[in-house]
């Protein structure tokens, strides 16, 4: 069965500095995927390669191959605009368009794409809205800005604009780091409930959300300052974080480094 990503010998750089060296891994449908490991090891820009927004970044470029459904996304007369609509991203802080409404941000993607009927924009507002467990707490106020809610629903209201425009794949981005407790909780319970229709790939710092949001896990570590980061392994996450095979991963899973 085709992977829903498949990477292989994945080299990435800023000008002439290599961040991430020859990774390869595979991700299937509908899992959700942990990326875990010291600050700096090139876990976000390795996200960012499989939604080519790494390239946005000047001297930003990438070597090796990634395939969605078999297909290069990095091959010639692929267009990187079509490439984020089919791997949506959520951000570390929640970047709603601050003077849009509630309704407007969610449509936002849809707009841009086009590829709706007028009469299903208020349909797919509301199913993403539910789907992003935010729909109650923002029915009655669709029209006020999305910069009046709090931390946590500005975060569900990115993964509503993200996921109203149906992609395959989403990308997070430590998407918990500026919430509470409370509102760290509902993002997890969501990431389980959307795994049911999406791809999820998520990078954190918190073990214990690695633990209980994903089915695989991947370490990612470098031999030293300056040195590029590499994948050290990937595994199905309750063995990660019971019997590593990789004594560093063993390592930093417990809290010896990083
Ligand atoms: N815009 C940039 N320009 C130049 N170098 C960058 C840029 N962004 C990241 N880097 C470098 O690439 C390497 C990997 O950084 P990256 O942000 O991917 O790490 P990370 O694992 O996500 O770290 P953190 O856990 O702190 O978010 C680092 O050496 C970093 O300094
Ligand atoms: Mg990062």
């Amino acid at each position: 069965m085709a992977k829903r990503i498949d990477v292989s010998g994945l080299t990435a750089y800023y000008g002439s500095h290599k961040a991430i060296e020859d990774i390869s891994m595979t991700v299937e449908p509908r899992s959700v995927t942990a990326f875990i490991g010291p600050s700096g090891c090139g876990k976000s820009t390795f996200l960012r390669t499989l939604n080519r927004m790494h390239e946005v970044t000047p001297g930003g470029r990438v070597e090796g191959k990634v395939l969605l459904d078999d297909e290069d996304l990095y091959g010639t007369g692929v267009d990187p605009v079509s490439v984020r609509r089919e791997v949506g991203m959520v951000f570390q802080r929640p970047n709603p368009f601050p003077t849009m409404s509630i309704f407007d941000n969610v449509a936002a993607g849809l707009r841009l794409n086009g590829n709706y009927r007028k009469n299903e924009l208020n349909d797919i507002v509301e199913k993403s809205l539910k789907g992003a467990n935010l729909w109650n707490e923002v029915k009655d106020r669709l029209n006020k800005p999305g910069a009046g809610l709090s931390g946590g629903q500005q975060q569900r209201l990115c993964i509503a604009r993200a996921i109203a425009v149906e992609p395959k794949v989403l990308l997070m981005d430590e998407p918990c780091s500026a919430l509470d407790p409370i509102s760290t909780l509902a993002i997890e319970d969501l990431i389980g409930e959307l795994k049911e229709r999406f791809t999820i790939v998520i990078v954190t710092h918190n073990m214990q959300q690695a633990a209980r949001v994903s089915d695989r896990t991947a370490f990612f570590n470098l031999a030293a300052v300056g040195q590029p980061g590499r994948l050290i392994e990937i595994d199905d996450t309750e063995r990660i974080f019971s019997n590593p095979s990789v004594q560093a991963t063993e390592d930093y899973i417990s809290g010896r480094f990083g």
